[in-house]
């Protein structure tokens, strides 16, 4: 008998789940898995199992492609978890990190308030490139200010130096490594200035921030806008893929959409017609009275969506985003507590506003929540990172560099990392462009700290999928290279 589509969705589901089951344990690997210095541990990697590859095979047969409805419960899905109002999904962190820069150029925004080349973006120098790139593709200048070399965070005591009246619209800064910046000193700055905020969260879905008056808030939720990524090295993945989030102004929703979907006037959902009720009611620019809203063009858009599957994809990630949240903190706490004897050879990260790690009290972060693990500052503000990786940087009285302990970790098949572009400043494609355009960026100071990180820190994982035999080895590898010196 000819079997019905629902019989045939569901058999296919089925059998997708069993071959998942069969062929992906990465959720739960046995410890008989891993084969100390044989079997490679990543710095990061997607967790996953049969959920996300059903959702993708379920997305594939129902066949929208385009944005659609995978896409549009995310993007509440995301909003409600984050506490902002508003989540748009686009193709990776880099192209949120580009739209939410770009949507500052809108001639739709007060013209005082607009981003207009020349205008400068306070940023920090030491972190991922594209934090900072879309400034300069924006035609506008990045301002840098040094990193604190222990939060990896801009040093907050040079953001007036940085501030141009007239010339300075925005900051823009990531969470480093998932360690909320000064939010308190940011939009402090922000405000008495006038300035638009970004949050760049790429690297820390799920970090709290307690404000020193306000109440605790997850990052991502502070800035006028703020951005994913969700490339599998990240907290969540959709295999590429990111959002901008809009935390509280709605007037960015549509600026934000219309540089995402080719820079269209029109915010008709993909597949739907005349959502304004006037699609052929408009007169705009020098077009023809009733031209297809459809067709109408106010900005000089990109087309950044994703796929509905990748959305698919990420709503299964979505439901074990707590789960991977918890891990990333008991995983940091247990390195932490595990290398503590090191101090004398490594600085370890520090959340932002703590003053010192208070040792080990229990590896749950219930039983030993961020209060009780740090001292804090005086500043009244604390936060509790959602870690994106395990930062040891090697002190330069150390009997070994950084890149000697880097060989080692890699010859053990331990994966690792320097924070990313380290000073960006120093990289070739910053350092050319200043010798062909030296207005192309400035500099507040020497930036010894971004150089410190750029020489002498590296991470390592923390992301869920690591089981405590492969922490213990972790472990016993770095030890190992600090006795053999
Ligand atoms: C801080 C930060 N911002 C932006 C990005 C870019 O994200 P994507 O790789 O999704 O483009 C990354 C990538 O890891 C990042 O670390």
């Amino acid at each position: 008998m000819k079997k019905s589509p629902d019989q045939l969705r569901k058999e296919i589901l089925r059998l997708t789940k069993e071959y998942s089951d069969a062929v992906h344990r990465s959720l739960s690997p046995e410890p008989q898995d891993f084969i100390p210095g044989q079997t490679t541990i990543p710095y990061a990697s997607r967790v996953f199992d049969a959920d996300e590859v059903g959702a993708a095979v379920g997305s594939s047969l129902d066949f929208w492609l385009t944005l659609g409805p995978e896409g549009e419960a995310l993007e509440n899905e995301l909003s409600e978890f984050l506490g902002t109002k508003r989540c748009l999904l686009t193709n990776s962190g880099s192209s949120a990190n580009l739209l939410a820069v770009t949507a500052l150029t809108s001639h739709k925004l007060p013209a005082e308030k607009r981003l207009l080349p020349g205008d400068e973006i306070i940023t920090v120098a030491a972190g991922f490139p594209t934090t900072v790139a879309p400034i300069i593709q924006n035609r506008a200048v990045p301002v840098f200010v040094d990193s604190d070399p222990l939060t990896l965070n801009a040093r907050c005591d040079q953001l007036e130096a940085a501030y141009r009246p007239r010339k300075t619209k925005a900051v823009m800064m990531a969470h480093t490594l998932g360690n909320p910046f000064d939010l308190h000193a940011v939009t402090e700055f922000c405000n008495q200035h006038g300035l638009w905020l970004i949050e760049d969260n790429c690297d820390a879905l799920g970090s709290e921030y307690s404000p020193p008056h306000g109440s605790p808030a997850l990052t991502g939720s502070f800035g006028d806008m703020s951005t994913q990524s969700f490339y599998p090295a990240h907290h969540m993945t959709m295999g590429e893929g990111g959002c901008v989030n809009i935390p509280r102004d709605m007037r960015w929703k549509p600026l934000v959409e219309s540089f995402r979907d080719w820079g269209r006037d029109c915010w008709c959902a993909s597949g739907k017609d005349n959502t304004c009720g006037k699609r052929f009611g408009w007169q705009l620019g020098e077009l023809p009275e009733g031209y297809d809203h459809k067709y109408i063009y106010s900005h000089l858009g990109y087309n950044l969506k994703p796929l509905d599957l990748q959305a698919a994809i990420g709503r299964a990630q979505l439901n074990k985003l707590p789960a991977f949240i918890r891990a990333r903190r008991e995983n940091w706490q247990y390195l932490r507590a595990a290398l503590a004897d090191l101090e004398g050879f490594f600085d370890f990260q520090l959340p932002t506003h703590a003053k010192i790690w208070n040792g080990k009290c229990g590896m749950r972060n219930e039983e030993c929540p961020p209060s009780s693990t740090f001292s804090w500052d005086s500043s009244g503000a604390s936060c509790d990172p959602s870690w994106f990786g395990f930062m040891l940087a090697v002190k330069p009285a150390a009997p070994f560099t950084r890149t000697e302990l880097a060989r080692r970790l890699d010859a053990a098949k331990i994966g690792n990392r320097p924070l990313f572009g380290g000073n960006l400043t120093r990289q070739p494609a910053l350092a050319r462009i200043k010798g062909e355009i030296p207005a192309a960026f400035r500099v507040i100071g020497d930036l010894p700290g971004a150089d410190a990180i750029m020489n002498r820190a590296l991470f390592i994982g923390v992301y869920p999928g690591l089981t405590r035999p492969m922490m213990d080895y972790m472990v016993e590898t770095i030890r190992e290279s600090v006795r053999t010196r």
